[in-house]
């Protein structure tokens, strides 16, 4: 029989824990090494999951846990630094979303992956909620038939997250405001369903009416160390996008972090040639509402819902995929192509202009894939 991997986790806060979370879960796989700057949590978290190597660098757990796969939970600036540096020592990465700060050290990381003949992937959780693989299964039976038009978005009312350092709205450090943080979500959710079109263009707009005031902070990340410090907001705190695909369906795609109306919506909508569904995640709770027509008469369509999927899930394919040594379709293309589109759209919106996508496949890509069309 053979051995089990060993996996580290880079990053302490929420999205590290879930990750130790999904290895101390997931078949065929150890924890054998954790890194993070915060002494008490790699202490605590240490101990919590037995774990042999605790460094304050990612560059010695990489350097001496002999590791096969690590997870990379920290700020976005590190995501591209870290999996290059993982991928050269020859360790599959699982990367948290936003891939990295900008599609260039983004295809990086992909390049990276290739070149070393090794798994990348980017943690996009949510498109494993029970709602999504529902309706998914409906499109892919037809019930839908094809998807020509998209709405997807997370819009918080009060919800700037805080993290360690509140590296959230530095530029530097997190690439973006809403669109980087939860938006990629939401357009990752919308493209799975509608069947992975290329995208053409976009044309965008972002916004900074109440971050730079002090206004629209949320608990996220509050309490971790040196969340509660002022800090300048130097990203957007509302972005709108219209994303025109190449089989010539459409996306309106939004999100914020903080905005005037007050309650949170998160929602993905669908419009079919047979059908269309509302997906949403407000209280009271999640509701999935999907409608086709059956021999000519309307049904509304009740699909049974599985179990939500998450982190552990996305932790235990990974795992799986390294396992298997199954690289195709597992080198991070797909969440390049994420990456693309939302370097198109602050563009868009820096330039208020629309940007068109050059049609040649992610991995073939060898030069700047986004070019502005002029306005
Ligand atoms: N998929 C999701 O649902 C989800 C949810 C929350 C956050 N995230 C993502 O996860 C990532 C981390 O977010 P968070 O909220 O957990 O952040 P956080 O600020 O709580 O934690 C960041 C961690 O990175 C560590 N770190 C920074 N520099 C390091 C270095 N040089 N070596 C080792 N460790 C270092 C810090 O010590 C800290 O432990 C971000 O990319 C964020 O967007 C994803």
């Amino acid at each position: 029989m053979s051995r089990n991997l060993r996996a580290g986790v880079v990053g302490l806060g929420w999205a590290g824990q879930q990750h130790m979370n999904g290895y101390q879960r997931a078949a065929g796989v150890d924890l054998v090494g954790l890194a993070g700057m915060e002494a008490e949590p790699l202490q605590r978290l240490g101990d919590e999951y037995a774990v042999e190597h605790r460094y304050a660098d990612w560059v010695d757990l990489i350097k001496n846990a002999e590791l096969d796969v690590v997870s990379v939970c920290t700020p976005p600036s590190l995501h591209a630094p870290i999996a290059i540096g993982a991928l050269e020592a020859g360790v599959h990465v699982l990367s948290e979303k936003p891939m990295a700060l900008d599609a260039a050290s983004a295809r990086q990381m992909v390049d990276a992956a290739k070149a070393n003949g090794k798994i990348l992937e980017v943690s996009f959780n949510h498109r494993r909620k029970a709602e999504v693989t529902a309706t998914k299964e409906l499109i892919d039976k037809g019930l839908l038939g094809e998807i020509y038009y998209a709405k997807a978005g997370w819009m918080r009312y009060h919800g700037i997250p805080g993290g360690v350092g509140n590296w959230f709205s530095r530029k530097a450090t997190s690439g973006g405001g809403p669109l980087m943080d939860i938006g990629v979500h939401m357009l990752d959710m919308a493209l799975h369903l509608m069947g992975e079109p290329s995208v053409q263009t976009v044309s965008a707009s972002t916004y900074a009416a109440y971050g730079p005031r002090g206004r629209g902070r949320g608990n996220y990340g509050a309490g971790q160390p040196g969340s509660d410090q002022p800090v300048p907001f130097e990203v957007e705190d509302l972005a709108t996008a219209f994303v025109r695909m190449d089989n010539g369906s459409t996306l309106l795609l939004e999100s914020s972090w903080a905005q005037g109306v007050g309650h949170d919506d998160m929602y993905v909508t669908l419009y079919g040639t047979e059908g269309g569904a509302e997906l949403t995640w407000n209280p009271p709770g999640p509701q999935l509402r999907a409608w086709t027509q059956i021999d000519g008469v309307d049904a509304d369509l009740k699909p049974a819902l599985g179990l939500n999927g998450g982190h552990a899930e996305a932790v235990a394919d990974f795992v799986a995929a390294v396992a298997a040594e199954e690289l195709a379709g597992h080198q991070g293309d797909e969440a390049l192509t994420r990456a693309l589109i939302v370097d198109a759209t602050y563009h868009s919106a820096a330039e208020s202009t629309e940007v068109r996508l050059q049609p040649t496949p992610p991995s073939a890509l060898t030069q700047d894939a986004v070019t502005a069309v002029a306005g």
